[in-house]
């Protein structure tokens, strides 16, 4: 008894420094290519080094961190391969679940739902309003294959993506390409949708592509 509440407590170490880490990455405050020092983290977060390597190990999984055998851990500096693998594996589910579950997102109520928060966000130019909106379509997208090998593969690849979408500066772009996929598959026009939706993950790489220059770390 005692033995499993204590991995309990361990395991929420793990994830709250998981999160933690992640956050810092996404917003730029860990810079692309900087080491992570496991010693120096756990003294900062006054836990032990095991759950801070196991959050470590973790976030390696999902491509956000680096880890180099015998020399440690290093934020994954992002790249033009990183950049063109994400999309193309984006590319590859989004088109192919729009494309074959055209009717079931047509058909969901959710999809409403983001028309009316894609069109608050020329309203208000809420920079999170977008991303929580933009995070609902592209898994709306994919949600409606209801099949969860491919979901599953996709919330891994997102993690990736945020790390692409965060040095995204052209949200209100974005959105109005949202609107535009959105209104196609209302249509009907299913053609259009998925070539308003490839147009659109194609803008995005190619400004991420563009704003690589001067995100990168300098030492
Ligand atoms: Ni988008």
């Amino acid at each position: 008894m005692m033995n499993m509440r204590k991995k309990i407590g361990i395991s929420l170490v793990r994830t709250e420094v998981y999160d933690l880490l992640k956050e810092e990455i996404l917003r730029g405050e860990i810079k692309f290519g900087q080491r992570l020092n496991i010693r120096k983290l756990s003294k900062e977060f006054g836990i032990s080094p095991t759950p801070v390597r196991d959050a470590l190990l973790a976030l390696a999984a999902i491509g956000l961190v680096r880890c180099v055998p015998r020399v440690g851990f290093f934020v994954t500096e992002l790249n033009e391969n990183y950049i063109n693998e994400t999309t193309e594996s984006q590319i590859m589910v989004e088109t192919f679940c729009l494309e074959k579950y055209f009717d079931e997102i047509k058909n969901s109520p959710d999809i409403l739902k983001i028309y009316d928060e894609a069109k608050e966000v020329v309203n208000t130019k809420s920079r999170k309003l977008f991303d929580d909106s933009d995070q609902n379509l592209h898994m709306l997208i994919v949600r409606s294959s209801s099949n969860k090998t491919i979901i599953d593969f996709y919330e891994k690849l997102w993690d990736k993506m945020d790390l692409v979408r965060h040095l995204n500066k052209r949200y209100l772009d974005s959105n109005k390409e949202h609107l535009l996929i959105i209104e196609s598959i209302l249509r009907n026009e299913k053609k259009n949708a998925v070539e308003s939706l490839l147009k659109h993950i194609e803008n995005v790489k190619n400004e991420t592509l563009k704003n690589l220059e001067s995100s990168k770390v300098t030492e």
